[in-house]
């Protein structure tokens, strides 16, 4: 099985990634969390790809298709797996369906997950992420049981650098711009299901495990 997880920034493709992929024994890529892994480690790709995250931009198709790339060429990945984040261009929507056939997977289904855009700045600016495990929290939405520390491994709960007021209203923007087109392109494909993200979080899960 292969699921696309799409939506702006802030939309929850993280949070309910966590539990599709525990629910459904998925492998899960999610391009954001490879390349701030990539910042972290100052490597060669997390050199070049810092630039563009601090300004909300999208990392250049040819640096993601890679790494998409590398993923599907282990077989954990090829038995099937979630995909949060990528595509996010209709280049890279092309190369996806040209990859998936020589490692046997098709796409099953694409989820757009949808909320509106003040919602969107809230939920964003109001993110903690923990710096050991990834997992999502939010002060107002999803508050850790201790104040800054994860609930699930006892890390430290940190903002993401592009959580900024001004960085998220970039992203929001450069979403709209070249994202959002892929809505038509996995609907001309009969492949969308639309989500009502403004729900609450375990709501938005019903809706997902019912499709
Ligand atoms: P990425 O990390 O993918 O960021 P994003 O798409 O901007 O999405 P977010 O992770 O910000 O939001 P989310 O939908 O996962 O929301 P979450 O579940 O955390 O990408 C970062 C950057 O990397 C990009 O800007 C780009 O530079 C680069 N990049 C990545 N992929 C790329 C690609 N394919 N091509 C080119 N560049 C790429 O939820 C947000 C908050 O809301 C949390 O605090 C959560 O607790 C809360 N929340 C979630 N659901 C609910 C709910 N139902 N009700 C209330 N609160 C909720
Ligand atoms: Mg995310
Ligand atoms: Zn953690």
């Amino acid at each position: 099985m292969l699921v696309i997880l799409l939506g702006p920034p802030g939309a929850g493709k993280g949070t309910q990634a966590e539990r599709i992929v525990e629910d459904h024994a998925l492998a899960y890529v999610s391009t954001g969390d490879i390349l701030r892994a990539a910042v972290k480690e100052q490597s060669s790709l997390g050199k070049k790809a810092k630039q563009y995250m601090d300004q909300g931009q999208l990392v250049p198709d040819e640096l993601v298709v890679a790494i998409v790339k590398d993923r599907l060429a282990d077989p954990e990945y090829a038995k099937g797996a979630l995909l949060d984040g990528f595509p996010r261009t209709v280049t890279q929507a092309e190369f996806l369906d040209q990859a998936l056939p020589e490692v046997g997977l098709n796409i099953d289904r694409v989820l757009s997950i949808e909320v509106k855009e003040d919602e969107l700045v809230e939920r964003l600016t109001g993110r903690r992420v923990c710096s050991d495990c990834g997992a999502n929290y939010h002060i107002k939405f999803k508050p850790p049981k201790v104040r800054n520390v994860c609930d699930l491994c006892g890390g430290d709960l940190y903002q993401r650098d592009d959580d900024t007021l001004e960085t998220v209203k970039e992203r929001l923007a450069v979403y709209k711009k070249q994202t959002e087109p892929l809505i038509r392109f996995y609907m001309d494909k009969n492949l969308l299901s639309a989500i009502d993200g403004n729900q609450d979080i375990d709501d938005v899960n019903k809706q997902i495990n019912d499709i």
